[in-house]
């Protein structure tokens, strides 16, 4: 195969209960992910060296490590040692737009991406069942970017139920200057708060089923905000702006610090938007959509 491609989403939490820490030294969590139209690029060329080569253009694309440490070629070398290809090689290319940092999953995705690109690639033939277990042995977030589209997330976040979802939401997101470290906003969780029980109320999942913003808008939550919060304050007013300028409903995405506003008409998004972009404490802005699939080869 001379070329494949695939494009991957990134995600947002719809809500995020955090629990105890557990001996691996992962919170248990319970989340609703869902999968928006904000999309990184995967292209994955075969390398007869056996080498994985990585690089990147696009969003922070100079900061990012492109050795051996990074997930993109952890995930390359899991699955050609699963499927016994350990010569296999592949020269990865990846145009980001999902920010670096920022609480969307992106190094998730990027990983996800090269496990469905590669698998076609080297003809390796895994189902889509047997790559979520290898995305599970490599981040929390993983598998979620295979599949896409709504989901409830148990244990780390790998252990996905799909959810129904009413019809198509939008979001505003506002992208932060600097990133926030995962790990540390779960340290400063467990230093200002306690585990809180991880059960998604039905409330959530009703008013996803009947595509209802103004109450899906009520019922967002995320047990790691007041943490991203202390370690990034400017937050708290540009939570404030997004919802001064209509948002039904406000949230930092996962561990931040990109926040998303719910839109219920595409005037309301304009509105957040126009606010947003006034502000020096907000970076970027990306109005998108979802539910939209995980991984998906597209050439
Ligand atoms: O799985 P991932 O590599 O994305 O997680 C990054 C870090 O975030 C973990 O090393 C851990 O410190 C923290 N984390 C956690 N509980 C989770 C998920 C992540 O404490 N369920």
């Amino acid at each position: 195969m001379a070329e494949v491609r695939v494009r991957v989403p990134a995600k947002v939490n719809l809500a995020l209960n955090v629990g105890a820490t557990g001996q691996d030294g992962y919170h248990a969590l319970g989340t609703v992910f869902q999968a928006v139209s904000l999309f990184d690029e995967l292209t994955a060329r075969p390398l007869s060296t056996g080498e994985i080569r990585l690089s990147f253009r696009g969003e922070g694309a100079a900061g990012l490590p492109t050795d051996g440490t990074n997930l993109v070629t952890r995930a390359a070398r899991l699955l050609a040692k699963t499927c016994g290809a350990e010569g296999a090689g592949a020269d990865i290319r990846i145009h980001k737009r999902i920010p670096i940092a920022g609480g969307m999953a992106g190094g998730s995705a990027d990983a996800a991406a090269t496990l469905v690109a590669c698998n076609q690639l080297w003809e390796t033939g895994l189902s889509l069942q047997q790559l979520h277990g290898l995305a599970a042995q490599l981040g929390a977030d993983v598998p979620f970017l295979l599949h896409g589209g709504t989901a409830l997330g148990a244990g780390r976040g790998e252990k996905l139920t799909p959810v129904a979802v009413g019809g198509t939401f939008r979001w505003v997101l506002a992208l932060s200057h600097h990133g926030l470290s995962t790990p540390a906003v779960f340290r400063e969780f467990d230093r200002i708060s306690s585990p809180q029980p991880t059960g998604i109320g039905p409330d959530l999942l009703a008013a996803l089923a009947d595509g209802d913003v103004p109450r899906l808008g009520k019922l967002l939550s995320n047990d790691l905000q007041q943490a991203a919060i202390s370690l990034q304050p400017e937050l708290a007013e540009v939570l404030r702006m997004g919802r001064d300028a209509g948002a039904a409903g406000a949230i930092v995405s996962g561990s931040g610090p990109t926040i998303a506003f719910l839109a219920g008409e595409a005037g309301t998004s304009d509105a957040i938007a126009e606010r947003l972009l006034l502000s020096s404490r907000v970076r970027a802005v990306r109005r998108v959509c979802g539910p939209v699939p995980g991984a998906q080869v597209v050439g």
